[in-house]
């Protein structure tokens, strides 16, 4: 395996001139070694020469060869160096960035070809230069530069590095038609974070650090406002994305899987195209819509996002969703036999090439659980409780079982190895100093008794671990824990401490808590109490949940939004934001809750939300 790697990387060098491939971390989407996960820019460059080739021994043509839509590169040494297209190129999805580190940050773009010029043999590569550049008016010399390929092997997508940058900046990047630079992009807006040893008080400048935290986008379901409101009426610095980016299918029994003949939304005039997804073709031309909605766009534009979970289909575990995996029976939804494993890499991949991810570790394919350390403010660790290694879930057909198993002490949501690690994070982040662990996940973690019963797809399918997960804060003494999650497509906040325990812990003061939970609902997937249940509805179940519930403090489950969480040395502070109406697109908010944690209290100050929110339900006190 290493030998393989250090081949193919070796030649990659030695052939240098599949150096603008190469710069393209697409082809590399998500694995150099896994042909189905990754292309060889070996042979896409012999290609390009192979079509050069033709063009110069095609004597049959009565006007003879010309080259003038397909210059080379280089001059005329067509043996070391491609063809490029210069038909023109329309930059489609406008920019993104994303994954910063305190030196580097990905940029990302997609260039199709345009024009009555295209090339009549699609494998010439585009040519796309990218400038970065310290000031918005991209005045003066670009503090990083260069060109990279991409073409229709990779969905005409393009992710290159910009690195040397300077910890804690902003930036502004945009990129342009090499061989036309007058066609540029959008300019879009990106930063660094702060280098790991940056004293807390002097992360994002002695400004508090603000994220924008988002789950389940349903294209049909609603306009995505959510994005454009945190991108337009926040400040918030980075985007944290807690799976379902492109809900699939979702909850509501009616459009799971159905969606093309159950229409979910005739009354907003918005369909997602194509079929149920399992090829890689499907899986792109899903995210290539859902980067149409505009405030979608503005957000990618705005600033770098971290995200997670690459997801596949409803109820993901590591070897199915609810209608497939790789038995016979399995198979049998897809109308291309794609089979789960096959319909899984080509999620992982389309979600590598459409979004600015890094790949963490090359030897691990599936691996996104990263952590981010932004100096002595805090760690960002982002987990993948979807796909990595998760054990079976409730896939509807055997909810019994997974009720009847959610104990079970060797149940896993993350896998050994990404457990340990997570653990390991954790330590280190207070054994280096960092104030706040902020840790981004996918499901509800708190326990949450919905009356009928609890939802196992969440963590309470897998209570062993979390006790696992709480133990180690408590046994350890780590405090400043703040649990980020999605997915229920309902808000949620709760205080942290082991379920049924009013011993060790007092849900009205919160004392003996060990962190907070910030559950936040979904962008505009259904909410959780009934598609399009009103407040007023919502508020009764809500009053119901937080008076059975010990740990959880607030309910809602009205409202599409996102929330914000703020951070400084002394304070961190969420802020909800629910939209008013996404059967348009709007920037129409408020704020419907505020909740403070102070450092080392590891809980919510009481009186929690300040006593009054402006929608959903608070735990009654005293
Ligand atoms: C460029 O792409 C956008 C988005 O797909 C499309 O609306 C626009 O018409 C295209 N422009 C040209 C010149 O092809
Ligand atoms: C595979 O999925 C089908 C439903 O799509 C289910 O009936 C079957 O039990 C599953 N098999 C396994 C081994 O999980
Ligand atoms: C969940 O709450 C309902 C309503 O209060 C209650 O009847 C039920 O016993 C609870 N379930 C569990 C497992 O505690
Ligand atoms: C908490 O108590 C309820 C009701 O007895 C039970 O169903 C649930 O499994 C308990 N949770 C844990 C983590 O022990
Ligand atoms: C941190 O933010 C909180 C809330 O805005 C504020 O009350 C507090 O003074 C800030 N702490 C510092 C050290 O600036
Ligand atoms: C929300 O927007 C839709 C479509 O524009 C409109 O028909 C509806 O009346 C609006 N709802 C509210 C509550 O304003
Ligand atoms: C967001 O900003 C826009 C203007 O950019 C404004 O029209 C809109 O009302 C604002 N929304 C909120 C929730 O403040």
């Amino acid at each position: 395996m290493i030998s393989a790697l250090f081949t193919g990387f070796a030649l990659c060098v030695v052939a240098g001139a599949t150096e603008l491939f190469d710069r393209n971390l697409a082809y590399s989407s998500p694995f150099v070694d896994a042909p189905h996960l990754s292309h060889n820019t070996r042979s896409l460059h012999a290609r390009g020469i192979a079509y050069a080739k033709r063009q110069l021994s095609d004597t049959e043509s009565s006007d003879g060869f010309k080259d003038e839509h397909y210059p080379t590169f280089y001059g005329g040494d067509f043996s070391s160096s491609p063809w490029i297209y210069n038909g023109g190129i329309n930059f489609t999805h406008s920019v993104a960035s994303g994954d910063p580190f305190h030196d580097s940050v990905l940029l990302w773009t997609r260039a199709v070809p345009t024009g009555t010029a295209l090339p009549s043999d699609v494998s010439i590569p585009v040519c796309v230069s990218f400038k970065i550049f310290n000031n918005a008016q991209l005045s003066g010399r670009p503090v990083d530069s260069g060109d990279a390929f991409t073409s229709y092997d990779v969905d005409f997508t393009l992710k290159v590095e910009a690195t040397n940058l300077k910890p804690d900046t902003k930036y502004w990047f945009q990129f342009a038609d090499c061989t036309n630079p007058k066609t540029v992009s959008p300019v879009g807006a990106t930063r660094t974070i702060s280098t790991p040893d940056t004293p807390a008080h002097l992360v994002n400048g002695g400004k508090p650090l603000e994220l924008a935290v988002f789950s389940c986008s349903q294209y049909q379901a609603g306009y995505f406002n959510a994005y454009g409101v945190a991108a337009h009426n926040t400040s918030a610095d980075i985007f944290v994305h807690l799976g379902d980016y492109r809900v699939r299918w979702i909850m509501h029994p009616l459009c799971y899987a159905r969606e093309l003949t159950i229409d979910c939304s005739a009354k907003i005039g918005r369909k997602t195209l194509g079929r149920e997804l399992a090829t890689i073709a499907d899986y792109r031309l899903r995210l290539n819509q859902y980067r149409t909605d505009v405030s979608l766009r503005d957000a990618h534009v705005k600033a770098p996002w971290i995200s997670d979970d690459h997801e596949v289909a409803d109820q993901s575990w590591k070897a199915g969703t609810a209608n497939s995996n790789d038995s016979a029976v399995g198979c049998s939804f897809s109308p291309s036999g794609a089979c789960f494993t096959d319909r899984k890499l080509a999620a992982v991949r389309a979600y590598h090439e459409w979004m600015p991810i890094r790949q963490v570790d090359p030897d691990d394919k599936l691996r996104i659980w990263r952590n981010f350390q932004i100096g002595k403010l805090l760690d960002l660790t982002m987990l993948d409780t979807r796909q990595y290694d998760r054990d079976i879930t409730d896939l509807y057909y055997n909810t019994a079982v997974i009720d009847s198993i959610a104990d079970e002490t060797d149940r896993s949501l993350m896998g050994p190895s990404q457990e340990s690690w997570f653990f390991n994070t954790l330590a280190a982040s207070k054994q280096r100093g960092a104030i706040w662990r902020v840790v981004g996940q996918q499901i509800v973690f708190t326990q949450l008794n919905e009356t009928s019963g609890f939802d196992v797809d969440a963590w309470d399918g897998y209570r062993a671990n979390r006790a696992r997960v709480l133990n180690h804060l408590y046994d350890n003494k780590i405090s400043n824990t703040l649990i980020l999650s999605g997915d229920s497509h309902a808000n949620w906040v709760s205080d942290l401490a082991h379920p049924n325990d009013t011993v060790t812990y007092d849900p009205i003061t919160g004392k003996g808590a060990i962190g907070v939970e910030f559950a936040g609902t979904a962008v505009t997937s259904g909410s959780a109490f009934g598609t399009n249940i009103q407040p007023a509805a919502a508020d009764v179940i809500s009053q119901n949940y937080v008076q059975i519930n010990e740990d959880l403090q607030w309910s809602e489950g009205s409202y599409r939004g996102f929330f914000t969480l703020t951070l400084n040395t002394t304070t961190a502070t969420a802020t909800y934001y629910a939209m008013r109406n996404i059967s348009n697109a709007n920037l129409d908010a408020f704020a419907s809750a505020t909740f403070v944690v102070e450092a080392g209290a590891n809980k919510l100050s009481r009186p929690v939300a300040g006593g009054k929110v402006f929608a959903g339900a608070l735990k009654v006190q005293g």
